[in-house]
């Protein structure tokens, strides 16, 4: 049976001015799996997030991880299994150097020394930022500190890795690459890859499953290519689809194609599309 990473039964979350973030959020992430939780600005996804790691504690409801109580005693086993990348890299940096920050973890793992550093370099070599290592932190462009955030979690050798907004600030390459890495650590170390995006151009690539959050509530829930083709949906969630489901959805309604699937999300499901319609 699969084993689940993440929980979340009828959670709620208030903050102290009172404001609710989050109602009754159910959710059901296995070990293995890569999600997206998709929304708008101020739908509540860095709050879910938090909650996943302990930073924030619900006011209502229950979350585990890896079958873990998210509380006090279980802190500390929590966060040394589970990645996180901030959605601000100025609050996951502040190491005088981009190396002691990301050696920060694994040294505080009490591994040896060539392992700390086999890592340190692994995870900078990974982000494309090794000739960088002995830069501060708070010298380095937006796009770059973004990647030395992502560094910092790798270096870790997280089981899952939680990534808040991890495209935001990056060029159209370091996108490129940050979808090639995420991926690789998925299929070598079986990693569990949660990640909030309003970015529902990568969704597809980094993810198969998605919740969509919009105003605290999940709102809709499934398979990729069946809630982004959703267009009512994607709508209600205050979204737009993929641009490519843009553009096949007009397709369809001018008449041009038809289609009895649903729609493509991405880039590579229109050319399968586009095949078949050649080969019919
Ligand atoms: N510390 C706080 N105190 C009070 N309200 C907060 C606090 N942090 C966030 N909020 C509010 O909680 C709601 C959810 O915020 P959150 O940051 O989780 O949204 P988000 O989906 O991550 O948005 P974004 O796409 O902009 O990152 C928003 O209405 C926000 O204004
Ligand atoms: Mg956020």
């Amino acid at each position: 049976m699969q084993k689940l990473a993440v929980e979340m039964n009828n959670v709620e979350f208030i903050y102290p001015d009172g404001l609710r973030a989050l109602s009754d959020v159910n959710l059901k992430i296995y070990e293995g799996e890569r999600v997206v939780i998709l929304g708008p600005n101020g739908a509540g996804k860095s709050t879910l997030l938090m909650l996943i790691n302990g930073l924030l504690k619900s006011t209502r409801g229950n979350v585990y991880v890896l079958g873990l109580s998210v509380e006090g005693k279980n802190l500390m086993e929590i966060r040394r299994r589970v990645g996180f990348v901030f959605q601000n890299p100025d609050d996951q940096l502040f190491c005088p150097t981009l190396w002691e920050d990301v050696i920060f973890g694994p040294l505080n793992m009490g591994l040896s020394k060539d392992e700390v550093e086999y890592r340190g370099y692994e995870a900078l070599k990974a982000v494309g930022l090794e000739n960088l290592k002995d830069r501060p932190p708070h010298h380095l462009s937006l796009g770059e500190k973004k990647r030395a955030a992502i560094a910092t979690a790798l270096a870790m050798h997280p089981q899952i890795l939680i990534l808040d907004e991890p495209t935001a600030n990056l060029d159209p390459l370091g996108y490129i690459e940050l979808v090639k890495i995420l991926n690789q650590l998925h299929k070598e170390r079986k990693v569990t890859l949660i990640t909030a995006t309003c970015d529902i151009n990568i969704a597809p690539l980094i993810a198969d499953r998605v919740y969509l959050l919009n105003k605290g509530k999940i709102v809709g829930e499934g398979l990729l290519r069946e809630v982004l083709s959703n267009l009512k949906l994607i709508n209600y969630a205050n979204l737009q689809p993929p641009i490519i489901t843009q553009l096949f959805a007009n397709l369809v309604k001018l008449g041009i194609i038809k289609l009895d699937k649903l729609l493509p999300v991405t880039i590579d499901e229109a050319i399968n599309e586009i095949m078949q319609l050649k080969k019919d």
